[in-house]
């Protein structure tokens, strides 16, 4: 039996949300509301938004000040002033690195022992946080990097195409890795007809092995123009194929969620599909709730299914049929 609890608040910016004695007209800190967007099941928050600023939130929420949280995933602005609905994103170099170590030790704090955290951010600002999160005793296990092609044109310099996705994990407890819920054909399966890989030693199921560390292929492009995944005014929507692996990979069923980015809500939608518990909080009222919607709407497609036709990017020489495992 589900029950929906609260509403956003109405749109509002006041001098409340722009305190913290920065220039009021651009420099967003703290923001507060009690504003949330509930489903419970049983009595349990199956899904939860509060809107706000993050860093308040991070210190209030019971589950994040009980150090409960299984899983951060973080998808932060990267201050490149994008139009956001209600975060203003351009800030003075300084005050933005303090208001990243400020989000990114909350989430230290919030998460259990052993829980993991996922940061998605580009080359500005990665090695500043690595260096926080390794001075702060947390372990890196994988410096993914994100690769798309797509909308990137730059005459002046090589043309980024990649963002980072920093995986690390707090130590004192049990990490969770699941590599079967994530694996993927192989090249040696998919584009080499190297017949080895039918037999492995590993554990892993024939033809199958572990995503290497570079993310791209199908369904892990830009969501933009008229990608069925894509959600109008929303900016720097990620792929709900990413979170699928974020989630999969370093979740059970059952575990708690957190994002304290929430955006379009792309992070919500599948730890709520997935049977995972999540909290999102998002400065912007509008895009809480639009997210809360496309998270009670579901995923664009089926998760979870094993990817038999793995990410090559070599012309198949000759391909091996593989068993779905
Ligand atoms: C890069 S977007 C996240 C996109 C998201 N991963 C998705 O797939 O849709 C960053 C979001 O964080 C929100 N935001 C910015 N500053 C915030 C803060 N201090 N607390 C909470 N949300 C914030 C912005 O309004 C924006 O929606």
């Amino acid at each position: 039996m589900e029950e929906i609890e609260g509403k956003p608040s109405a749109r509002k910016r006041t001098a409340k949300a722009h305190a913290a004695g920065l220039d009021p007209a651009r420099a967003p800190s703290i923001a507060r509301t009690d504003s949330r967007l509930e489903i419970k099941t049983e009595g349990k928050a199956a899904l939860r938004i509060h809107v706000g600023d993050c860093r308040p939130l991070l210190r209030e929420i019971p589950e994040c000040r009980g150090r409960a949280v299984d899983l951060i995933f973080a998808d932060p602005p990267f201050n490149w002033s994008v139009p956001y609905d209600r975060w203003e994103d351009n800030l003075p170099h300084n005050e933005y690195l303090d208001f990243t170590y400020e989000w990114v030790g909350l989430c230290c704090d919030a998460l259990r022992p052993g829980g993991a955290l996922w940061v998605n951010i580009p080359d500005d600002w990665a090695a500043e946080i690595v260096l926080f999160l390794k001075k702060r005793g947390l372990a890196m296990v994988n410096w993914c990097i994100w690769h798309y092609r797509f909308g990137q044109n730059n005459k002046s310099r090589f043309i980024s195409s990649k963002v980072h996705v920093l995986y690390f994990v707090k130590g004192g407890g049990t990490h969770t890795w699941n590599p079967f819920d994530i694996a993927e054909a192989s090249d040696r399966a998919t584009t080499y007809g190297d017949k080895r890989t039918l037999s492995k030693k590993d554990g892993m199921p024939a033809g199958m092995r572990v995503p290497m560390d570079v993310w791209y292929g199908p369904n892990l492009g830009r969501v933009q123009g008229n990608n069925k995944e894509r959600r109008s005014r929303h900016h720097n929507q990620l792929p709900e194929a990413y979170l699928e692996r974020v989630v999969l990979s370093t979740s059970n069923p059952g575990d708690l969620v957190v994002d304290p980015f929430l955006g379009s809500g792309t992070t919500g939608v599948v730890a709520h599909a997935l049977g995972r518990r999540f909290i999102g909080t998002e400065f912007s009222a509008e895009n809480a709730a639009s997210a809360f919607e496309r998270i009670q709407a579901g995923p664009t497609r089926p998760l979870g299914l094993p990817n038999t036709t793995g990410s090559a990017i070599f012309k198949v020489r000759k391909a091996l049929s593989i068993a779905t495992p």
